[in-house]
């Protein structure tokens, strides 16, 4: 005869939120997925992206994958960036296997050379050198270079907007000039670790809205990451501006000055960071988490470098720390850094399992904010902080170090 459940074990308390049964969960598909056509990756192709650094875009075809798109970046002869559909359009080998010359890449199967925006200037197997080469196009995407970085518009070319500038990376102070990063260095301080992270780009978004977890993962948890003064929790308080929003970190420090810290995301994955070393005032640096598919992400950075400073030295990274290349999964299990506390997330998070609480007000803004800009988009506006006249390119940050006291 079948025992009855509450007479198994007499006098034992049934465990209570015990994993078991527990349902199945989601992830918040409209934000994570980025492919051509998807909610979200239309909204990204809205906005100018960072493809590489520049001096990483050379006469050395390379193959590229951004928003879910596989393309080839090189740099032709003249100086100017390309950034084509690897198929060649005559019949399909990847230009990758292509040859850069003065002004274009050439195809290696028949010779077909196009030029930075897809022209066809030759067809070399074809009588009087193809009749209608004229109209042969090879897929491209426009790019600019700023800031040391490439950046390319993979959007519908009818509402293309001006390239940004940014006010905390220009003009330049004397002697600065700009070094760019693309090797996703923001998530593990090291010039070794992996250039494109195995995660979602939102998890990087979401860590920019948290200044929280700088005083618990950054200094208490795993040691002074950046700086001792971390220590003290910070009082935040979170404000929306055009495309984007800014967040204040109120900390009093141990001379008695109060410290605001103030740092800016714009629209859809740009973060304006204050100095770590608390140097007072504007940022010297943007950082920008590019999906590379919905598992991957590249997470950009540019710097005004001081004259008289070095780049990041590749063997000590960017921290005091031991490289994270050089780590073992033991000394990053006991000094995580963004990247396992990222990683650690899962390649796409389960968000309906979140809870989101009092100090995540910042990521649930940046969310909404992101949804109505995917709502405007779908409804076939133009999303928030978009710039169509150059004259008013430059966009305010409000980010910085600011002393009271
Ligand atoms: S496949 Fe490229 S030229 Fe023929
Ligand atoms: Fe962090």
């Amino acid at each position: 005869m079948a025992t009855k459940r509450d007479d198994a074990c007499p006098g034992q308390a049934v465990p209570q939120g015990t994993a078991y049964g527990r349902p199945p969960q989601t992830s918040n598909a409209l934000l994570t997925q980025v492919g051509p056509g998807t909610p979200m990756g239309e909204l990204m192709r809205r906005y100018w992206q960072p493809v590489l650094a520049s001096h990483n875009v050379t006469s050395r075809p390379r193959e590229i994958r951004i928003l879910g798109e596989d393309l080839i970046v090189f740099r032709d002869g003249q100086g100017k960036p390309g950034l084509l559909y690897p198929r060649c359009m005559h019949r399909g080998t990847s230009l990758f296997w292509g040859r850069v010359e003065q002004d274009g890449i050439r195809c290696c199967y028949h010779g077909w050379k196009f030029d930075v925006e897809g022209n066809c200037l030759e067809q070399p197997c074809e009588p009087n050198g193809g009749v209608n080469r004229a109209s042969a196009r090879q897929p491209w995407y426009p790019v600019r270079e700023r800031y040391g970085l490439v950046w390319a518009y993979m959007g519908p070319p009818e509402r293309m907007p001006v390239l940004p500038r940014y006010s905390c990376m220009e003009p330049l102070e004397a002697g600065e000039t700009y070094i760019a990063y693309d090797n996703s260095m923001a998530a593990h301080a090291d010039l070794g670790g992996p250039e494109v992270v195995p995660y979602s780009w939102l998890h990087m978004n979401d860590n920019v809205m948290d200044p929280f977890h700088v005083q618990v993962l950054h200094t208490t948890f795993s040691g002074t990451q950046f700086v001792n003064a971390f220590v003290h929790m910070p009082k935040v308080k979170f404000e929306e501006m055009e495309g984007g929003m800014f967040y204040s970190a109120r900390r009093t420090l141990d001379d008695g000055r109060v410290l605001d810290r103030i740092s800016t995301w714009l629209m859809p994955h740009i973060m304006s960071v204050p100095d770590t070393v608390l140097k007072e005032g504007r940022p010297n640096m943007l950082g920008i988490s590019v999906p590379v598919d919905d598992t991957h992400c590249r997470i950009l950075a540019t710097f005004r470098l001081p004259h008289g400073v070095g780049p990041i030295d590749p063997e000590l990274g960017m921290s005091e720390f031991k490289p994270w290349s050089r780590k073992t999964v033991a000394e990053r299990q006991d000094q995580p850094g963004d990247y396992e506390a990222q990683q650690g997330q899962g390649a796409i998070s389960l968000h309906s399992e979140e809870h989101l609480v009092t100090s995540d007000i910042g990521i649930g803004m940046q969310r909404r904010a992101l949804t109505r800009a995917i709502e405007t988009v779908r409804a076939g506006g133009d999303p928030p902080g978009l710039i169509f006249d150059e004259a008013d390119a430059m966009i305010e940050i409000p980010s910085g170090n600011f002393y009271r006291g």
